[in-house]
């Protein structure tokens, strides 16, 4: 079993893909960009719903950049200015980057198309022992520091660009999350 594998099993384990597509439920959206893709389950979830939408997904690790049935993850560099989308989502990939404000503008400006939707879901900060028991939990396994940030403090950073649409939280084993999806304003 390849390490990919083994990461996908953990991951749908901790998606909660339901909440997730009842949240999109009601948006017309012909493509998707996914900013962290990982390992493409997310986008493989959603092929399999959506057989018809574009879907690409953006990597920084290029073990996962993949063409295959209809999913495409590519490397960063790999997108054009002129690739717009009318959803991007960035799933549990804010909390990996210090510099949230490069990222969500970069995709934002560049590939949101007009009235187009933001999907986000993050672990919720609040609650101190969580958050430090996860954040020893990505240093030991993957030697990675993350930073978390509060839905109020995303929202507040967003609404210029974005308006809010709607969010929700869900409790997934220790840690809550929450996933906000907002629009173009
Ligand atoms: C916790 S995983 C989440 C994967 C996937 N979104 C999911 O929900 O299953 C975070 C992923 O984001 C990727 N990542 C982190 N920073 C990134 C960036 N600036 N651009 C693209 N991918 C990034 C990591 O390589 C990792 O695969």
């Amino acid at each position: 079993m390849r390490l990919s594998d083994v990461r996908k099993h953990l991951r749908r384990k901790i998606v909660p893909m339901e909440n997730i597509f009842s949240l999109l439920s009601g948006l017309d959206f012909k493509s998707v960009l996914d900013v962290g893709a990982g390992t493409g389950l997310f986008l493989e979830e959603m092929r399999a719903r959506r057989p018809q939408l574009r879907m690409v997904g953006v990597e920084t690790n290029n073990r996962y950049c993949r063409a295959d049935t209809g999913i495409c993850i590519v490397g960063p560099e790999a997108l054009t200015e002129k690739e717009k989308f009318d959803l991007i989502l960035f799933m549990d990939v804010l909390h990996h980057n210090y510099d949230k404000a490069t990222l969500l503008n970069y995709y934002i400006s560049r590939h949101l198309a007009d009235k187009g939707h933001v999907f986000i879901k993050e672990m919720s900060p609040e609650k101190q022992l969580c958050k430090y028991y996860n954040r020893l939990h990505d240093l030991l396994m993957f030697q990675e520091r993350i930073y978390e940030i509060s839905l109020s403090t995303l929202v507040e950073f967003l609404q210029p660009k974005l308006r809010l649409v709607s969010h929700t939280s869900r409790r997934i084993f220790l840690y809550d999350h929450y996933m906000v999806l907002l629009q173009s304003a």
